[in-house]
C-alpha cells in the first residue's frame, strides 16, 4: 500500500490574530508534480513551511512521505527537499562548494557525496560553471543551484516555493524545462507554489488558494471545466469573486 506523498487534514496556521492558514484539506499523490496556485499572501510559504516541519500547526495535522510532520520531524525533514522563496546560497562559494557544504550538514560521506554532487551538476546544466562564485552567476543559475541542492539527499518530495518568481521570462521557461525532466526521469513528487497560472498549468493537479483558504482543487482541466472557463485566471476569479494579479502589486 503506498501512503499519499502529502495529506492534510484540517491543517491551520495562524499568527497571532491573522488567520495565515485557515482550515487546509488535501492530499497529493506519490509521483504528482502539484501546484499551490494564489496570489501573495495567500498563505502559500506558510502551508509549505509547515508542511517541512518549520512551524507548527495551530490546527490540524499533516503527514508527508508518511511521517507526521510534528511527531515525526526528522524522519519528515529527512524526506524531503526545500527550496525557499529567496535564495539560500553562499554567494562567495562557488557552485561546487555550495553543493559539498551542503552534503556535509546532510552527513554524506564523501563517496556518496561525490558522484551525487556530479550528477547534479550535470542533470542542473552546472558543470562548466562549477568553479564559479555563485555570486557570477545568473538569476536562472542560481535557482537551479538552489534546486540541485534541495535534492543532494535524494529526498521523495520536494518543494518549491515560487522557484522562477524574480527570474525573466527566458530564464523562467528554461528552469520549466528543468524541472519537467526531473518530474519525468524520477518518481519525485513536486509541491511547487506560484503565483503564475501559466505554471499551474502543466502541473498534473493544482490547488487554488485564497485568504489562507482552498478555493479550488483538480486537474487544470477538470478546474475550468467546473467553471464554465478557458483559463485559470478565470477559475480563480470564479471562485474567489476577485482576479488572481492586483493591478497595484507588479
Ligand atoms: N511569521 C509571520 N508573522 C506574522 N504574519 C505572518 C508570518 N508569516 C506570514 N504571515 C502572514 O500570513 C499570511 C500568509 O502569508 P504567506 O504564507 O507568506 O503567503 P504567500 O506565501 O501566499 O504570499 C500573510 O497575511 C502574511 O502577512
Ligand atoms: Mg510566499
Amino acid at each position: 500500500m503506498t501512503a499519499a506523498a502529502i495529506e492534510a487534514r484540517g491543517l491551520g496556521k495562524d499568527f497571532g490574530s491573522i488567520r495565515a492558514l485557515d482550515h487546509l484539506d488535501l492530499e497529493v499523490r506519490e509521483g504528482e508534480f502539484f501546484g499551490f496556485l494564489g496570489p501573495n499572501g495567500a498563505g502559500k510559504t506558510t502551508t509549505v513551511h509547515l508542511l517541512a516541519t518549520l512551524l507548527r500547526p495551530t490546527r490540524g495535522a499533516a503527514r508527508v512521505a508518511g511521517y507526521d510532520v510534528v511527531r515525526d520531524d526528522l524522519q519528515t525533514r529527512r524526506s524531503i527537499g526545500l527550496v525557499f522563496q529567496e535564495t539560500t546560497l553562499d554567494r562567495d562559494l562557488t557552485v561546487e562548494e555550495n553543493l559539498r557544504f551542503a552534503a556535509r550538514l546532510w552527513n554524506l560521506p564523501g563517496r556518496v557525496a561525490a558522484p551525487r554532487i556530479a550528477e547534479l551538476l550535470g542533470q542542473f546544466g552546472l558543470l562548466e560553471r562549477r568553479r564559479d562564485r555563485v555570486r557570477a552567476l545568473a538569476g536562472g543559475m542560481r535557482r537551479a543551484l538552489d534546486i540541485a541542492r534541495g535534492m543532494l539527499h535524494e529526498p521523495r518530495v520536494l518543494f518549491l516555493d515560487e522557484p522562477t518568481a524574480g527570474l525573466d521570462p527566458r530564464a523562467r521557461r528554461s528552469l520549466w524545462e528543468l524541472l519537467q525532466r526531473l518530474r519525468a526521469a524520477s518518481g519525485l513528487t513536486v509541491f511547487l507554489t506560484t503565483h503564475y497560472v501559466e505554471e499551474a498549468e502543466p502541473c498534473d493537479r493544482v490547488a487554488v488558494l485564497d485568504r489562507g483558504r482552498l478555493a479550488a482543487l483538480g486537474t487544470p482541466a477538470e478546474l475550468k471545466r467546473a467553471a464554465g472557463v478557458q483559463s485559470l485566471e478565470d477559475v480563480f476569479l470564479a471562485r474567489t469573486g476577485h482576479p488572481l494579479a492586483e493591478p497595484s502589486a507588479a
